[in-house]
């Protein structure tokens, strides 16, 4: 029994969680958390769990953590029987790494909920089972339980993850609340239970491919003078600025906290920061006339921001938001006209009022941005629920049909059809050494295998091609590597199986060190999720999760080395079925052969399915894969008259 230990203060702590549980719930979170432990511990465990369960909401058994370093370390340093193994742990250990984690301690990577684990018993035994098992064996893990390993075969995943799966009738946010507390579930996110986050570098390569495609939505004359204005310098939205400087326009991110500007500040995330509104007008003329790739704060309401450049004249060329109105009463979103210190007040002391003019605000953005989109700026939803809530509030974001809103989402204008459709998703991998020169190996690797490739692509496909050509070559300089040596990009079916198998030679012939492939599940065939990945699919289905699941059986018989699948992840619990994999590249032919099959797989699932909800650019790609593999024979829509109709 290891001594009991204080949390430590410079990490950032999960919120005490909703109490729920009735006492008689209580006591059955109780025993189950005893479970993992020797009846004669239990008397002295039976106080701390319980004040751990009154006081977080949750049983973290923090007494458990452990006392060595949390971070990836190079695959060998591992204790095993299997290679395979081995590369988990070293995920694992990355998804809890400080550096990378959100609240490390409760076990969380990333979205305040996105959990590894539900507690350090699990996590204890999850990295004993690993580091015993053989590539005989699959060990299977029940949101973050690890309930044991059982006999398989070589060729099996050597892991299988669920988490938050429920019978649908239980998927509520409340019932995530209640079934979590019981220690029986968990909130996975997306790559947060699959030990696949890599840090920010996702989320600024997704925003930089959403502001380069939004830019081409509105003319082919490069970004360079375009004006791209949001709001947000939090988690995911302090990616913006840094993606609009490599995107290459200059961009205005307002931020009500200046707690957050400044830490971007300093991060070197942002470049300038303007708390003045005519200073602000001023530089932003400046920047456009010379066509300088800056970014540059507001240190204010981005309301503010809308009706200053309104009145200025001042044309916006792309506009989005990143607050976070997923969670509008409680800080998610601030009103104008009243101070951030005053807001936070409100919001606990007066929540009515707080409410009331949170949506008066809502009311004036989305009338400011009308009046800019009457002039000509293309305006899209990042997925923050900006049009929902607006809508809500009765301000003027409908379409005039009634059906929809009157802009469209990130995904149904940008990622659907100019990415997910063609087969294009969030590709990355993990060299296993740790050392950053493998890294910039794979980087050499990859970039020459996409030029390779882009030579013979069709037209339609060629910008995607230079984009993550591009993103490649300056992945290095941008130095975007948090915790283990990762790297994220942008490719097709092609281009996946392409790498794969370069890095796979390349490991074969002792240049690389072994690679841990996989991806975000936010891509063409992982997630079934209809307000967002899947909001371009208009032929009723995408409120169907057939896709996601059929993608994670499919990838664990054709050799991934783990797979996942999880219920809630980004949108919310019940609001998405999502899963991913890992692979461990060896250097084998083994492993060549399970990649091309995998890989094939994984990313023409989601093509096929997209191309029978009659969307064009799916049915272009994936007539282009019957054609170069003569096993795959997919069903293809016939296309109705509307006329006739
Ligand atoms: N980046 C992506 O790829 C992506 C994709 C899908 C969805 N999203 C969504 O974007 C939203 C933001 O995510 P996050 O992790 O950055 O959240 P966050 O809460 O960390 O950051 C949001 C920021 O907006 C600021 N803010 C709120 N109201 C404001 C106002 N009126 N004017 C100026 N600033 C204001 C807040 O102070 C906060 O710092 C979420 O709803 C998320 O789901 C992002």
């Amino acid at each position: 029994m290891p001594q009991n230990k204080p949390l430590n203060s410079n990490f950032s702590h999960a919120p005490k969680r909703k109490e729920i549980l009735s006492e008689e719930e209580k006591k059955l979170a109780l025993k189950n958390a005893l479970r993992y432990f020797d009846s004669k511990f239990h008397a002295e465990l039976i106080p701390e769990f319980k004040q751990e369960l009154e006081k977080y909401g949750r049983i973290y058994m923090y007494r458990f953590r452990p006392d060595y370093e949390m971070y990836a370390r190079p695959i060998d340093e591992y204790p095993g029987k299997c290679q395979q193994a081995k590369a988990i742990q070293l995920m694992i250990q990355n998804n809890l790494n400080p550096a990378v984690a959100q609240h490390p301690e409760e076990l969380i990577t990333y979205g305040g909920n996105g959990a590894v684990f539900q507690n350090w018993a699990q996590y204890l035994l999850t990295m004993k089972y690993l580091s015993e098992m053989t590539d005989e064996q699959t060990l299977v893990m029940y949101s973050g339980h690890p309930l044991g390993l059982f006999p398989s075969h070589k060729n099996a995943p050597r892991v299988v993850v669920t988490n938050g799966m429920m019978i649908p009738n239980y998927s509520k946010p409340d019932d995530w609340e209640k079934f979590n507390a019981l220690g029986v579930t968990q909130y996975g996110q997306m790559t947060a239970g699959s030990y696949m986050y890599i840090g920010p570098q996702g989320i600024v390569h997704g925003t930089t491919i959403t502001v380069l495609n939004g830019s081409r939505k509105i003319d082919s004359n490069g970004t360079a003078g375009k004006l791209f204005v949001t709001a947000g310098l939090g988690g995911m939205s302090g990616a913006q600025p840094k993606a609009g400087n490599i995107a290459g326009v200059v961009s205005v991110t307002a931020e009500v906290n200046p707690a957050a500007t400044y830490k971007r500040h300093e991060q070197g995330w942002v470049d300038e920061v303007i708390s003045d509104l005519n200073e602000l007008v001023k530089r932003v003329r400046e920047a456009k006339e010379k066509k300088e790739v800056v970014s540059i704060a507001y240190d204010g309401n981005v309301v503010d921001v809308w009706e200053k450049f309104d009145e200025e004249n001042i044309y916006i060329d792309l506009g989005s938001d990143q607050t976070s109105l997923h969670n509008p009463w409680a800080g998610g979103y601030y009103p104008a006209g009243i101070s951030f210190e005053e807001s936070n007040r409100m919001m606990a002391e007066n929540p009515e009022l707080f409410k009331e003019k949170v949506q008066e605000t809502l009311r004036r953005h989305a009338a400011a941005v009308n009046k800019h989109t009457a002039k000509g700026t293309y305006f899209f939803d990042y997925g923050n629920a900006f049009l929902l809530e607006a809508s809500r509030a009765g301000a003027d974001v409908m379409a005039e049909n009634g059906i929809g809103f009157k802009y469209p989402s990130y995904v149904q204008d940008i990622m659907g059809p100019m990415c997910f459709d063609y087969g294009f998703g969030p590709f990355r991998w993990v060299c296993t050494s740790g050392k950053p020169e493998d890294l910039q190996k794979t980087d050499d690797l990859a970039c020459e295998v996409l030029e390779g490739i882009m030579k013979n692509s069709p037209k339609e496909i060629q910008q995607q091609m230079q984009d993550n050509i591009t993103w490649i070559k300056g992945a290095q300089e941008n130095k975007l590597v948090v915790g283990s040596q990762a790297r994220i990009l942008y490719a097709d079916s092609e281009g996946r199986i392409k790498i794969a198998k370069a890095f796979n030679d390349a490991i074969n012939k002792g240049e690389i060190c072994p690679v841990v492939l996989g991806r975000d599940h936010h891509d063409v065939s992982g997630t079934d999720s209809p307000f967002r990945e899947t909001s371009n699919i208009y032929d009723g289905s995408k409120f169907t999760a057939d896709m996601a699941i059929q993608n994670v059986i499919g990838d664990s018989f054709r050799g991934a080395t783990w797979v996942s699948i999880h219920n809630g992840g980004g949108v919310g619990w019940g609001e998405v079925i999502n899963g991913g994999f890992g692979m461990l590249l060896d250097g084998t032919p083994e492993a060549e052969n399970r990649l091309k099959s995998m890989l094939h797989w994984d990313v023409n699932n989601g093509i096929a399915r997209r191309s029978w909800a009659r969307n064009d650019e799916a049915i272009f790609a994936i007539k282009r894969a019957m054609e170069d593999e003569p096993l795959l024979k997919v069903t293809l829509p016939n296309l109705v008259d509307e006329e006739l109709l």
